[in-house]
């Protein structure tokens, strides 16, 4: 992998965890357990891809990382949200997550529904003190909306409520497909609706082009994260393999075998690349070129990454 490459993720993802943790402090008053349980999810190292992509799409689109911060994160504290609520014993009932115990493992399930709850809360919060800031307000609403939509039932929760489905009867790959984009998509796909809102440049054809690149890559990521499910290192992961076997899930691995699952990640993987090329030659002149190209060969590397992670 390149090391450039992996230095600029790091250092983007570290920025994102100082960001996280001066947010979502530890208030010591009677509800201080619910804190301690947020930060316990939140600050438990993951790989911070959705925040990454909100801030490289901002830079594509024209907007500085301080600016698209408070956005980033909110939807980082919504993801975690939905890993809390995923993990716990009505759905898929998984006792490790980010290296350690889930949230209702360490504390307990109402603890951790509520911590989950917060967590979603305060995302809403947080991203809108960054909408207050804005120079548009209505780009920050948009932003918000946004955000909203790919979390809600036609986002996440609805995938998450497929996803269950999934567990009772083998569902085709029609379903499957729809299922993914919304569970795993619509939360990739947030980073770049929030940018491309707060920068104004929704309907652009660049603003187009990382929303291809991000429906491309979220279903990528959900077919990869499958097949780490069984060939994947329980310790690498932080997570329990064999989690979909265990559930009786229909994924990608099941229905398609994991060959089959290999090549469409790589044909995906390919589409997202020729994305990432087609967003270059986009890219305007003098100083803003030259930021915007480095950020689309990020992406390009961003792909490949997530093709190639095992965690
Ligand atoms: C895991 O997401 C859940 C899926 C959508 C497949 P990530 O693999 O991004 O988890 P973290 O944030 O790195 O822990
Ligand atoms: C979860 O998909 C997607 C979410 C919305 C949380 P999975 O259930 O496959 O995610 P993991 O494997 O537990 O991380
Ligand atoms: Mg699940
Ligand atoms: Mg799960
Ligand atoms: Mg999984």
């Amino acid at each position: 992998m390149n090391e450039e490459f992996i230095k600029e993720l790091n250092s983007v993802a570290e920025r994102v965890n100082k960001y996280l943790d001066d947010t979502v402090r530890v208030y010591d008053n009677p509800q201080k357990i619910v804190y301690e349980a947020m930060r316990y999810s939140l600050l438990a190292g993951g790989k911070r891809i959705r925040p990454v992509l909100a801030v490289t799409a901002a830079a594509v689109l024209g907007v500085s990382e301080e600016t698209i911060m408070p956005f980033a994160c909110a939807i980082e504290m919504i993801h975690t949200y939905s890993l809390i609520h995923d993990d716990l014993p009505a759905m898929d009932d998984d006792d490790y997550r980010r290296g350690r115990y889930s949230c209702h493992k360490q504390f307990d399930e109402a603890t951790a529904i509520l911590a989950g709850d917060a967590l979603l809360t305060m995302a809403f919060e947080v991203a809108a003190r960054g909408a207050a800031q804005l120079n548009k307000p209505r780009c920050g609403a948009e932003a918000i909306k946004e955000i909203a939509v790919c979390a809600g039932t036609e986002g996440m929760i609805g995938g998450q409520i497929v996803d269950l489905d999934a567990e009772t009867r083998k569902i085709s790959e029609e379903e499957l497909r729809y299922l993914c984009k919304c569970k795993t998509g619509a939360l990739l796909r947030a980073p770049i609706l929030a940018a491309a809102a707060v920068s104004d440049t929704m309907n652009t054809e660049k603003a187009k082009l990382l929303i291809e690149y991000a429906d491309t890559i979220g279903l990528a990521f959900q077919i990869k994260d499958d097949i780490l499910d069984v060939e994947g290192d329980e310790h690498l992961l932080g997570k329990p393999v064999g989690s979909d076997v265990k559930d009786g899930k229909t994924t990608f691995v099941t229905l398609l075998g994991i060959e089959e699952s290999k090549r469409i990640l790589d044909s995906l993987t390919e589409h997202a690349l020729s994305v990432c090329d087609m967003l270059a030659k986009l890219t305007g002149d003098a100083d803003e070129y030259d930021k915007s190209l480095k950020s689309c060969t990020f992406l390009k590397e961003l792909a490949v990454f997530l093709l190639e992670r095992n965690y």
